[in-house]
């Protein structure tokens, strides 16, 4: 059986750059929730005792670290308030939805998000302007009801197959609308890659937190066309998936080490 991996895949450079200087931060180090959407990564860096917090409440001295999904602007000048060292981690494609949000809201257009209403990523960006609406799918279209004009923005990590079906449905509901497209690059790329590599095998394995957005996405643009399945780890992979199988596709999300996809490669290679 032919295994391969897409070309795209793994840890983008927002990440990097987070796990990176979250490292290299010396004292007391917390992350304002897990810093990557990557419980493997986080046990690893609860081990180089970087604790995870869930808010500012909880640390009275030490550094904080904003992770990739950033915050909302408030958070962070409380957390200077109280005489705590922030690092900033948030990634420069997040901070360009933030800066687009708020632009628009300047604007006077009703903003709308379009994404997952509980990711921190989306709290971020609706946490900085008031009364923005979010859609997570088609069926939260009819929330927007009577606005003349609407500015939209995406989740960095949205498929821009939905974010396309989305825009559509929104153009027939206000006169005026203008749109950021603010899914990342990485994302475009690892989705571009999966999608091609899907439509060449027989199944698609893709590699990442069950809580990953970015991974989640994969998972759904590889379904529509071929067989696929999520895991954490190699471990979770089961004989019977390989059954009559000929050629297996790898992917994995932007949140996922390299050692992790590595680990899934070769159980794959050696084992079915
Ligand atoms: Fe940034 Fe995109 Fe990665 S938003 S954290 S480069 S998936």
């Amino acid at each position: 059986m032919k295994a391969t991996l897409a070309k795209n895949s793994g840890f983008c450079f927002g990440v990097k750059r987070a796990i990176e200087e979250t490292m290299k931060t010396g004292g007391k180090v917390y992350t304002l929730g897990p810093l990557i959407h990557n419980p493997q990564v986080i046990e690893k860096l609860k081990g180089e005792g970087k604790k995870v917090v869930k808010s500012i409440n909880e640390v009275d001295k030490g550094t904080v670290i904003i992770r990739t999904h950033g915050v909302p602007g408030k958070v962070i000048e409380r957390a200077k308030k109280k005489g705590l060292g922030v690092l900033d981690l948030t990634c420069p494609f997040v901070k360009k939805t933030q800066d687009y949000a708020k632009e628009f809201f300047d604007k006077g257009f009703k903003v709308v998000v379009v994404g997952e209403k509980n990711h921190p990523e989306v709290k971020g960006i609706v946490g900085n302007i008031k009364n923005s609406i979010v859609i997570e799918n088609l069926g939260d279209i009819k929330k927007i009801k009577g606005y003349e004009k609407i500015g939209v923005v995406f989740q960095t990590t949205q498929s821009s197959e939905r974010a396309k079906e989305i825009i559509t449905k929104l153009r027939e509901k206000c006169k005026e609308i203008e749109t950021a497209n603010t899914i990342c690059n990485a994302t475009l790329e690892r989705q571009k890659t999966a999608k091609e590599l899907a439509k060449k095998v027989d199944l698609m394995i893709v590699v990442g937190g069950y809580n990953s957005g970015n991974t989640k996405r994969l998972v759904e643009v590889c379904k529509c066309i071929v067989e696929t399945r999520h895991i954490e780890t190699e471990k979770e992979l089961e004989k019977e998936w390989f059954e009559n199988k000929k050629h297996v596709g790898i992917t994995a999300g932007a949140s996922t080490p390299g050692w992790v996809i590595n680990n899934v490669v070769e159980r794959i290679k050696n084992e079915f």
